[in-house]
């Protein structure tokens, strides 16, 4: 039946009828809130190129994770910037490292709130790669048992969650194969899958300081032009044991978050990155555009597509604008 009968219109007309028709529901639970914690106490650096985000020392990450949990945001993503960076990343490890603490004062504090923990070694590396160097090469075998002493620390401080970043083959399973054999099964992993060699981490690499010293991350990260090969390595994390995939960069992939949707029946994150958050926000303190608005629209477009979770720099934001 076409016009005249059909009037597409009579659906659209009222705010109630809109949101009877309304397919894509955005909710706070959708969201993940990132956060760089920092040494020292009462500190809260600002990241030039992320406007309104900052490194916090453990005390003022407490703070924030509460925000994010009052907004209803359901879990924090942590990122650690150590006091020393070294070949290996040794600072990944510690107990007393500024990301362990951080978990274990979240999980004291912070009642009902899952944490997750960023698995990779390019904050802590003085090479800024995400894994062990050597002769020039980041070495995949040797780096997988340093993900996994870094996994386990987490672990062992309360994570939830980890989620390894570094594209690194072969690491999911040696982390599972790591917390399974160190009573640590209840642990969740969500791996970085499909994780791509993109120019919209810019600023994160300010916000964590992990720019690599030398040459570039393409010989771990992935080619933006490959879509079938995300499928394939979304595949072997899942056959690794992944409990979450993830689909990174979000708004330039948003056909790979569709394909995976249809292809696997699994938890499906997708990361609205640095770059994207930067972009968003430089235009919005312009008054260019309409930032909440924007936002909101962005985040329903990756739901839409496919994506079950959300990381964004915005969700604490996000979240109280829809419950408000
Ligand atoms: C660490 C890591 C990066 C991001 C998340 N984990 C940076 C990178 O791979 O260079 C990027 C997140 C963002 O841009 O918001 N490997």
């Amino acid at each position: 039946m076409a016009f005249p009968t059909t009037r597409m219109r009579r659906l659209r007309r009222t705010e109630e009828l809109r949101r009877m028709m309304r397919e894509t529901r955005l909710l706070p639970a959708d969201f993940i809130q990132p956060l760089f914690v920092c040494p020292g106490r009462d500190v809260a650096r600002a990241v030039s190129s992320m406007p309104g985000v900052a490194q916090l020392s453990v005390d003022r990450v407490v703070g924030a994770a509460k925000e994010a949990q009052e907004a209803g945001v359901p879990a924090v993503l942590l990122f650690g910037i150590p006091q020393r960076k070294d070949a290996v990343g040794s600072e990944s490890w510690s107990a007393q490292g500024v990301v362990q603490r951080a978990v274990s004062e979240i999980k004291e504090r912070v009642a009902g709130l899952a944490v997750i923990t960023d698995v990779c070694m390019c904050e802590y590396t003085d090479h800024g790669h995400c894994g062990a160097v050597a002769d020039g090469e980041v070495d995949n075998d040797a780096t997988l048992e340093l993900l996994t002493r870094q996994a386990l620390s987490h672990a062992r401080a309360g994570a939830d969650i980890v989620a390894p970043s570094d594209m690194m083959d072969g690491r999911v399973g040696a982390i599972r194969k790591g917390l399974d054999e160190n009573g640590l099964s209840q642990v969740a992993i969500m791996a970085y899958a499909a994780k791509f060699a993109s120019a919209f981490y810019g600023p994160f690499r300010e916000a964590a300081e992990s720019a690599p010293q030398f040459g570039d991350r393409r010989s771990y990260q992935m080619d933006p032009a490959n879509g079938d090969e995300a499928m394939r390595e979304i595949e072997l994390d899942l056959q690794e044991g992944a409990d979450i995939v993830m689909v990174k960069p979000a708004l330039a992939y948003l056909d790979l978050i569709y394909r995976a949707r249809q292809k696997f029946n699994c938890p499906l994150a997708a990361y609205n990155v640095s770059g994207e958050y930067a972009m968003i926000r430089a235009a919005g303190l312009n008054r260019w555009i309409d930032e909440d608005r924007l936002v909101l629209e962005v985040l329903t477009g990756i739901k839409r597509a496919g994506a079950n979770l959300i990381i964004t720099y915005f969700a604490t934001q996000a979240a109280r604008r829809l419950s408000g």
